[in-house]
């Protein structure tokens, strides 16, 4: 708009899908703008005035007149803060790029929008998407011209509306993955960046934006995700005048001369506070790992996985004694971890070299295979395949095929292959194909253990296709994302594998943290959860048995001790706990998961709630008691996710797991395992005070709702 102008040629959109609208609008031809994200908006809004309606006011020491923040805000719309795309022209001086919208097509409920740079250095495509689930998908694609080149391109850049105050992300570390961490807004920018070349511990790709009042359980919130495994940059950023915006894209230094695409970022909208956004992101998970798993007639198999019980000490005599041992606790899927490859003794030597090691398995592979399937266990292999030893017959034939710059340090004695070679992705075909075709394999642990160096983005691209390859040649065989742990959860990898190793720690109190917060974005069957060694590998802690098995039976439960150090207390317990999650997998992996809001620090508590047929609810509360309370009476918190009408029969499935001494002169029901009948409202209201518990301890408590007729 030209100063003094006073009407403004617009042009406006609106996609509508599960209960969400999204409007965009594009003022005088320039880029579009988001508007509005959110709630569905009756069909006659005037969407021309809610789209003037994000003019901001101007006022002294400013540009005039101020723009709306666009889809990829240049400096040209008077926009102050960091752009959306860094062009240089082609005299390598930096450029602002002057787009226009050249076409807009829309079709069911997404939109591609097309624009030209007025100079003609630069075009761009933005393509969005609303989903059935409630997800706003945003990706950019700019093409230079005549010689100019693109540095920054992000997936498109989101407005975050004043009322939304508070940035909760996630931070971390190697076996101390999800760390939560919150702040408020303020003047300048918050830059999240992982430069490892992969996700990264301390970098999972997403922050929520909240109202103040916002909570578990009610409020307002904005999710937002790039669905990328490589480098990433969140820029999330309060202008001085005020307002506010996010960007995502990848973290490259370089600038590139051809075609860029950004990844694409993930929005969802709640209003019903932080489990209605992981609710759209649960659901985004389950698609993609469901397009996978199809028709198994197992779902989710409980893992025994070798790791922590022998390290790279391979005996087929001693695996197969292990295997039994696990199946008679009730494993369904034996994964043989690190050291089954040629010359595999530690972790000095041998990535690369992908063939069966005759010396720790002089007949091969198949009789510990055959022995696994004989006790009704499928098998599961591990690999590393985008990693390399020097000391690999690998290295030595193709030392040019290591990826990044000559000297540069090792991690965990290794180095990583550059995997945009087309001979090094054929290679890691047939090396991982050979295996895969002469055995009977289902799934395969995909590890990476080391940040690259310079590592970019078309590493991460290639190894997208390497995996498409492998899922195309090999359908039925699930991948698990695992990278020292959590180095590499984000929604680009789960859109090519079934489940992420949350983490390196098998320590149940870390974990009972960390799954929670994981389950911010990931569903809970997706993050692998395994019962470790009684005395924990990575914290030297030791935990009684019955609360490290139902911490990993909150997710996708597997054992990881070596289970001939079980005593049979331990085993009877393991047993228990694993026969449940095996008659409730399938009720707690479809239902609706809720993080509940806890006003006891030690607490973490979360629910599984389902609405069946003909009113038939279910629900499955997990309090996990990780220290001791403040205070001595249990704080009641408030359920959720049920029906308020409904009358529910509640009992503790674990009152054995209670301490007898601090609860035998209470009168509490659940102490002693009876059975008590509330209603829906009444649980949402705050009336369910458990037993005190010790630290270390998961309370369970199932309800179902009562069938009419039904009397206690
Ligand atoms: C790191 C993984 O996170 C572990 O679970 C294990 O697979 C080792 N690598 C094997 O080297």
């Amino acid at each position: 708009m030209k100063k003094g102008q006073t009407s403004i040629a617009l042009s406006c959109w609106r996609l509508d899908k599960a209960g969400r609208t999204a409007v965009f609008a594009s003022f005088e031809s320039g880029t579009p703008c988001l508007v509005h994200f959110g709630a569905t908006l009756p069909a006659q809004e005037d969407l021309s005035l809610l789209a003037r309606l994000t003019l901001p006011n101007t006022a002294g020491g400013q540009l005039d007149p101020l723009t709306s923040l666009s889809l990829m805000p240049t400096a040209i719309e008077g926009w102050q803060g960091h752009p959306g795309l860094n062009l240089l022209g082609a005299d390598g001086q930096s450029a602002t790029p002057d787009l226009t919208l050249s076409e807009a097509v829309e079709k069911d409920a997404s939109l591609t929008f097309m624009l030209s740079d007025r100079l003609d250095r630069v075009s761009l495509t933005l393509a969005i998407d609303l989903n059935d689930a409630g997800l706003l998908s945003l990706k950019a694609t700019a093409t230079p011209h005549a010689g100019s080149r693109i540095g920054w391109l992000c997936a498109g850049a989101v407005p975050v509306p004043d009322r939304l105050t508070r940035i909760l992300d996630h931070g971390g570390r190697w076996t101390g993955e999800f760390q939560k961490q919150e702040r408020g807004f303020a003047t300048g920018q918050y830059v999240r960046e992982s430069r490892e070349g992969r996700t990264g511990h301390a970098h999972f790709p997403g922050a929520t934006f909240l109202a103040t009042d916002c909570s578990e359980t009610s409020g307002e919130c904005l999710g937002v995700s790039l669905a990328w495994s490589g480098g990433h940059r969140m820029i999330a950023e309060e202008i001085p005048d005020g307002r506010r915006q996010v960007q995502f894209g990848v973290a490259d230094d370089s600038v590139r001369d051809q075609l860029v695409s950004s990844p694409t970022v993930c929005l969802a909208w709640s209003n019903d506070g932080l489990n209605g956004l992981s609710a759209a992101f649960h659901e985004l998970g389950r698609r993609f790992s469901r397009s996978k798993l199809k028709d198994r007639a197992v779902p989710r198999p409980v893992h025994y996985n070798c790791w922590e019980a022998i390290y790279f000490r391979h005996s087929p005599e001693e695996l197969k004694q292990i295997a039994s041992r696990a199946a008679e606790l009730g494993a369904e899927r034996f994964v043989l971890d690190d050291g089954w490859f040629k010359g595999r003794n530690d972790d000095t030597t041998s990535l690369g070299d992908w063939s069966i090691d005759n010396n720790k398995f002089p007949d091969g592979l198949a009789p510990l295979i055959d022995h696994v399937q004989s006790l009704g266990m499928l098998f599961g292999i591990w690999f590393e395949p985008e990693m390399v030893n020097l000391d690999s017959d690998l290295a030595r034939a193709h030392p040019d095929w290591l990826q990044g710059p000559d000297g540069q340090p090792a991690g965990r004695q290794q180095h990583v292959l550059d995997l945009s070679k087309s001979e090094v992705r054929n290679y890691l075909f047939d090396q991982i194909s050979a295996i895969l075709s002469d055995h009977a394999i289902d799934y395969i642990k995909w590890d990476h253990n080391r940040i690259l160096t310079g590592g970019t983005p078309g590493q991460t691209v290639a190894l997208y296709r390497l995996l498409e390859r492998l899922e195309a040649a090999f359908p039925d065989v699930e991948i698990e994302s695992c990278s020292s742990g959590g180095g590499r959860i984000d929604f680009g990898i789960l859109n090519r594998t079934t489940r992420v190793w949350l983490s390196d720690s098998n320590d149940a109190l870390e974990r009972l943290r960390m799954q929670h917060e994981a389950s911010r974005w990931i569903a809970p069957e997706i993050q692998g959860s395994h019962v470790g060694p009684r005395t924990c590998h990575t914290s030297g802690r030791v935990l009684p048995m019955a609360f490290r098995a139902w911490v990993a039976a909150q997710r996708h439960m597997g054992f990881e001790m070596d289970p001939r150090e079980l005593t049979d207390d331990e085993a009877v317990t393991l047993k228990r706990v694993t026969a449940w999650f095996k008659g409730n997998r399938d009720f707690l992996f479809s239902a609706r998961h809720h993080r509940l809001d806890s006003r006891d620090g030690e607490v973490h508590a979360e629910m599984f709630a389902s609405a069946g047929d003909d009113g038939d609810d279910r629900f499955v509360l997990f309090h996990g008691q990780a220290g001791a309370s403040g205070q001595i009476a249990t704080r009641p918190y408030r359920l959720a996710g049920l029906r308020s009408e409904a009358l529910y029969d509640i009992r503790l499935l674990n009152p054995q797991d209670l301490p007898r001494t601090l609860n035998q002169t209470v009168s509490s029901p659940f102490s002693k395992g009876e059975s008590v009948r509330l209603s829906g409202a009444a649980l949402m209201a705050g009336a369910l005070r458990l037993p005190n518990a010790f630290p270390a301890t998961m309370l369970v408590v199932e309800g179902q709702t009562v069938r009419p007729g039904v009397q206690t």
